[in-house]
């Protein structure tokens, strides 16, 4: 008998995709019962088991909320032995109500880059966002008035104002934004949570939405941010606080609100990965399906140099 052990096979593309499939396949049993933090606490619990595992010498810049308040996935928490080589951000629900109520658009994120190469927004828990295509980088002015920086999209891709969609989350904050929109002539497709699709589907030309606009989560910002840096596009944000106690920890900490953070501000480094699965179907990934023994999962993988974009059908045995 030989002593040599036997070689193990690779262990299939993409490991970062993992977690998030594990966030997944864990949230599809709370689809559409009401509750969202069961449903949560599942995607959370099955992403921070699988970080465990992937080998990462890794720090949560930004998690599910601080250490004192969150027993996984908290701000800060360091994943792997050594000193953090990367820094990591991850949504485990993203569209957590989306989920509960049976809609679409829920799904599970993660993107990383090297160690201090991301801009920390903690403690703002909102902000103002501005997602083009690539034909459009640089060319809009997220300061400009609505009008104007629909203007210039037209003009940078080259399409009547008359013509473009612009995606927002309907939220009372973004109402006014809204009747800008309209009264300056595009579209808008107003959905009630989700503007990591949003974003993205903003940057990938032709996908029907041309632009993200208004103000959403943090995270969720960041994580457009990775994902556009990798695969083009642009995107710009601005500190917006929304709540109280964030209003008064954001001036504390000294946030110029009047600032946007361009993408290489936001994201410094092309070594970025970012990784997402379907839970439900949505714009952007199919859904978790069941059925039999087995289990599939639909993820959107972007990184490397050249900001390859893949999408990846996994099946996993059913436990
Ligand atoms: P969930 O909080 O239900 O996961 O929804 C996600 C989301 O819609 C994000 O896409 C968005 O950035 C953020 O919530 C907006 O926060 P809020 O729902 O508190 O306005």
């Amino acid at each position: 008998m030989s002593l040599t052990p036997e070689p193990r096979p690779p262990v299939g593309p993409h490991p970062l995709r993992r977690a998030p499939e594990a966030a997944a396949r864990a949230a599809y049993d709370w689809i559409g019962r009401g509750d969202r933090t069961l449903a949560d606490d599942a995607a959370v619990a099955a992403m921070a088991a699988r970080l465990e595992t992937l080998g990462l010498d890794a720090r949560l810049l930004v998690g599910e909320g601080p250490r004192d308040e969150i027993g996984q996935l908290y701000h800060g928490q360091v994943f792997g032995r050594g000193e953090p080589r990367w820094d990591v951000v991850v949504d485990p629900l993203e569209g957590t109500s989306f989920l509960a109520k049976g809609m679409t658009n829920a799904m599970a994120v993660l993107g990383l880059a090297p160690h201090g190469s991301l801009f920390n927004p903690l403690p703002a828990l909102y902000m103002e966002k501005l997602a083009v295509p690539p034909a459009a980088r640089g060319r809009v002015d997220p300061t400009a008035p609505v009008a104007e920086r629909l203007r210039q999209l037209s003009k940078a891709l080259d399409k009547p104002v008359l013509d473009m969609t612009v995606y927002v989350i309907e939220k009372p904050r973004n109402k006014a934004l809204v009747e800008a929109i309209h009264a300056a002539g595009a579209r808008v497709a107003l959905y009630p949570a989700g503007d990591v699709a949003g974003a993205l589907m903003a940057a990938i030309p032709g996908s029907g939405i041309d632009a993200l606009m208004g103000t959403g989560g943090t995270p969720e910002g960041l994580l457009s941010a990775i994902a556009i840096r990798a695969m083009g596009g642009d995107f710009m944000a601005r500190v917006d606080p929304q709540l109280a106690t964030e209003c008064r920890a954001v001036e504390a900490a000294g946030m110029d609100l009047t600032r946007w953070y361009r993408l290489d501000e936001l994201v410094r480094s092309d070594q970025v990965a970012f990784c997402a699965t379907g839970i439900t179907t949505g714009l952007l990934l199919d859904g978790v399906e069941r059925g039999g023994l087995q289990e599939k999962t639909h993820s959107l993988l972007i990184g490397g140099e050249a900001g390859a974009r893949q999408m990846l059908t996994s099946w996993h045995p059913r436990a």
